[in-house]
């Protein structure tokens, strides 16, 4: 029996007004918070994983919904999160009336179109996230509205045109991310209002003019400023010291010019400095020695020239990554590298740096790519570095490093390289026998080809982004690489005074792809043994005086694109079948005793399987794939013909050619001296 008492009529009353001021505060909002997320799934053209599809019902509790955040005071729809959720839709108007929305958040889909003026209504938006959709057209002006904005991300979409000057008025704005949009306009005109910014990135868009010296005066908060792949004009002005929590600059890829402000040294949070591919000169201000946090330094690709700072090698205590190539350097290496230095990457090659390499570099234990091609380093092969257990990428190319590539100081040294390049240099004496045995990563074959790693990876550290390219000679091409796969290994000795037979050993390295020991005075025959490399793509072994035959077991080499036989003493028959039916007279010309196709001489009765008008035509009936093979021969070999080519392993620079020339230069001039 119930207790009468306790269902009076006063309690019901109470009770029943509680429950209309529930109704009267809450329902009605957040009824129209939920008829806005339904015309939002309206929208959603594509739900691969149904997610939406099958969640938000129109029965469910609003703030149940997957993605739904609802604030524990007013039960309204606070923050909206459907990140990397295959969506396709595009954006209604509806969804301006979430008016509690503090946090929006659907990076990582396919949304498209424009967005709607209703979004202004979202008066409390702090966090806004829109990166990696399809978006295109003009960011709306309304922008401005969101004057509580904090954190905006708009990057990788098609945004086009300028940024609305309204952005002035986001004086909250801490984060503002554009990165990889096709955003234009005056950079000035975007970051000088921006007053409470810790990071801006607008890498990747088309933004010009210069940085006035007020563009700094009001970003003391700025901790990261990304504008690197932009036309930024002008000089840095020497403002940028105003921002004294900067740690991250990149201005990479830009147009500067002029010298690097002294006011640099002041800002000593700084540990990211990439002012690759500019035009800047002068020379370093020695105020980069106060920099004793930096980790990455580019310079790489620009004018500058003068001595390298002595403290540059004593501040490799932190130093991570240096890149000073492609400038007019000169002076030696200062041979400071710190007793603890921290270095994977030392890039300093096409300057006019002179010496010797600095035996202090013997202490950067874990560098993995030491670059210090086209200079005019005088030393001997520096066996030294055979201690450095990480290096992988050697290059010495182009300088005056002479006598014999001498036996390794320690038993096991240089096991982990796989680009060797010693070429243009004046080394002499017998092939390296027991240094080629060493190299265990090329013979062993340590990276996994269905692993697609670029260097860029191995180099990986923090937020540096790899700046520099790196040039081999491969298939008969000078090639310019901006990314280089691990699994590619090279072994590059041309253009030396390598003197004896080649080694049988050489054949053991059974990861190599690109071979060159052309242009030295090799003599005796061509080891059988360098059939067993299989990987190899590229051999050329002009210009010496090889003698004997081609050994029949090079037609196991099924990757092989070019090889270059020309100018030796090799006799008897091609080999025919495979690859071989590719190769053109190019390959072989300069030896007297060799016979087949594709030369005009027979060999007797070897030959004569084919017709003479197929002999006469040369090929020109090739297959798509014979020309192409026969393209990259007809490119590739011959002198002074330097010419870039993608194939496969690389990425081209589409910078400045001025570099390349200088190269061209060179290689011409030694042609003309031959
Ligand atoms: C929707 O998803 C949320 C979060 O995954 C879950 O808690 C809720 O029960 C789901 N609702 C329905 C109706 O499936
Ligand atoms: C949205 O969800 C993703 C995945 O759970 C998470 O990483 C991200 O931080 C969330 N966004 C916001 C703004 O909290
Ligand atoms: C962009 O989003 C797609 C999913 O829509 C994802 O696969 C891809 O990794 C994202 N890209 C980046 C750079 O995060
Ligand atoms: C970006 O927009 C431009 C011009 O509107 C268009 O030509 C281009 O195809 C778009 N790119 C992508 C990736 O949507
Ligand atoms: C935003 O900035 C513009 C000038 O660019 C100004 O006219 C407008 O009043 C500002 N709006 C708000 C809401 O502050
Ligand atoms: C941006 O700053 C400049 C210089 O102080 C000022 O003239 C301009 O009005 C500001 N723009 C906005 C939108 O606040
Ligand atoms: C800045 O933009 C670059 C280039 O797209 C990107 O790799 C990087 O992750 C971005 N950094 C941040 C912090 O958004
Ligand atoms: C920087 O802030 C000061 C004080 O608020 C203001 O007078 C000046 O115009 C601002 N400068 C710029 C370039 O916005
Ligand atoms: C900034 O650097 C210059 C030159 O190195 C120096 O003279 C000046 O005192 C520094 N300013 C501050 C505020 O540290
Ligand atoms: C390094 O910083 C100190 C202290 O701020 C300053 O006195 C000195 O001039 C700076 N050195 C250079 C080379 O700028
Ligand atoms: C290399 O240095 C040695 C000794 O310093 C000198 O005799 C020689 O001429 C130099 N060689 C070249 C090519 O500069
Ligand atoms: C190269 O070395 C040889 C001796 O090995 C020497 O005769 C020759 O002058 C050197 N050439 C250059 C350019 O240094």
């Amino acid at each position: 029996m119930a207790k009468p008492g306790f269902f009076s009529p006063l309690l019901l009353l109470l009770l029943f007004a509680i429950f209309r001021a529930t109704l009267s505060t809450n329902s009605p909002d957040i009824v129209s918070d939920q008829t806005a997320l339904l015309a939002f799934k309206s929208h959603i053209s594509h739900d691969p994983h149904n997610l939406l599809a099958t969640n938000w019902s129109s029965s469910a509790s609003v703030c149940n919904l997957i993605g739904v955040t609802c604030g524990s005071r007013h039960h309204r729809v606070t923050a909206l999160n459907l990140s990397s959720m295959d969506l396709t839709g595009t954006i209604p108007s509806q969804l301006g009336d979430l008016s509690f929305l503090a946090s929006l958040d659907i990076r990582h889909n396919s949304f498209h179109g424009s967005l709607p003026t209703e979004l202004t209504s979202l008066h409390r938006l702090k966090y806004l996230n829109f990166g990696n959709n399809s978006f295109s057209g003009e960011i709306p002006s309304w922008f401005g509205y969101f004057t509580t904005l904090q954190s905006l991300y708009l990057y990788d979409n098609n945004f086009t045109g300028v940024i609305p000057s309204t952005f002035g008025n986001l004086s909250k704005l801490e984060t503002l991310s554009m990165h990889n949009n096709n955003l234009q306009g005056k950079i000035s005109s975007v970051i000088g209002n921006l007053t409470s910014a810790v990071e801006i990135n607008l890498t990747y868009n088309n933004f010009k003019g210069h940085l006035p010296s007020w563009t700094f005066d009001n970003l003391s908060k700025l901790q990261l400023l990304h504008l690197r792949e932009n036309r930024i004009s002008g000089t840095i002005p020497s403002s940028i010291s105003k921002c004294k929590e900067l740690w991250f600059l990149s201005l990479n890829k830009n147009s500067l010019e002029g010298s690097i402000p002294i006011e640099i040294g002041n800002l000593t949070m700084l540990e990211y400095l990439d002012l690759g591919y500019n035009n800047l000169n002068g020379q370093i201000p020695s105020s980069i020695c106060n920099l004793s946090s930096l980790l990455g330094l580019s310079l790489f690709n620009n004018n500058l020239d003068g001595a390298i700072p002595e403290c540059i090698g004593s501040s490799a205590s932190s130093l991570v990554y240096l890149e000073l190539g492609e400038n007019n350097f000169h002076g030696k290496i200062p041979d400071t590298f710190a007793q603890v230095c921290t270095l994977l990457s030392f890039q300093i090659s096409n300057n006019q740096i002179e010496g010797s390499l600095p035996r202090s570099l013997v202490n950067c234990k874990d560098l993995k790519l030491l670059d210090v091609g086209n200079n005019y380093l005088n030393d001997t092969f520096p066996a030294w570095l055979g201690n450095l257990e990480q290096l992988q990428v050697l290059i010495l190319r182009w300088n005056r490093f002479h006598g014999q590539v001498g036996s390794p100081e320690v038993t096991v040294s240089f096991t982990r390289l796989r680009a060797v390049d010693i070429s243009h240099n004046n080394f002499s004496g017998y092939l390296p026998v027991k240094f080629l045995k060493n190299l265990h990563a090329i013979r062993e074959g340590y990276e996994k080809k269905d692993k697609q790693e670029y260097m860029e990876d191995v180099l990986a550290f923090g937020t540096w982004n790899y700046a520099f390219r790196l040039s081999f000679t491969t298939k008969g091409l000078e090639t310019e690489f901006e990314k280089l796969l691990t699994i590619w290994t090279a072994i590059d000795f041309s253009n030396n005074q390598f003197c004896g037979e080649i080694p049988k050993t050489l054949g053991d390295l059974h990861s190599l792809i690109v071979l060159n020991l052309s242009h030295n005075c090799l003599i005796g025959p061509i080891p059988s043994s360098l059939g067993d490399l299989s990987e190899l793509e590229s051999l050329d072994l002009s210009s010496n005086q090889l003698q004997g035959r081609i050994p029949t077991e090079f037609t196991n080499l099924g990757f092989l694109e070019v090889v270059n036989l020309s100018h030796n003493d090799l006799k008897g028959p091609i080999p025919k079948g495979k690859q071989f039916d590719t190769f053109t007279n190019d390959s072989y010309i300069g030896n007297l005793g060799l016979c087949g196709l594709p030369l005009s001489k027979s060999c007797g009765n070897d030959e004569g399987t084919r017709t003479p008008a197929r002999l006469d035509k040369d090929g020109d009936d090739d297959d798509d794939d014979g020309i192409n093979w026969k393209f990259s021969i007809l490119m590739g070999y011959g002198c002074g013909l330097v010419l870039g080519l993608s194939m496969g392993y690389i990425v081209f620079a589409t910078g400045k050619p001025w570099w390349f020339i200088r190269i061209y230069e060179r290689v011409r001039q030694r042609c003309a001296k031959r």
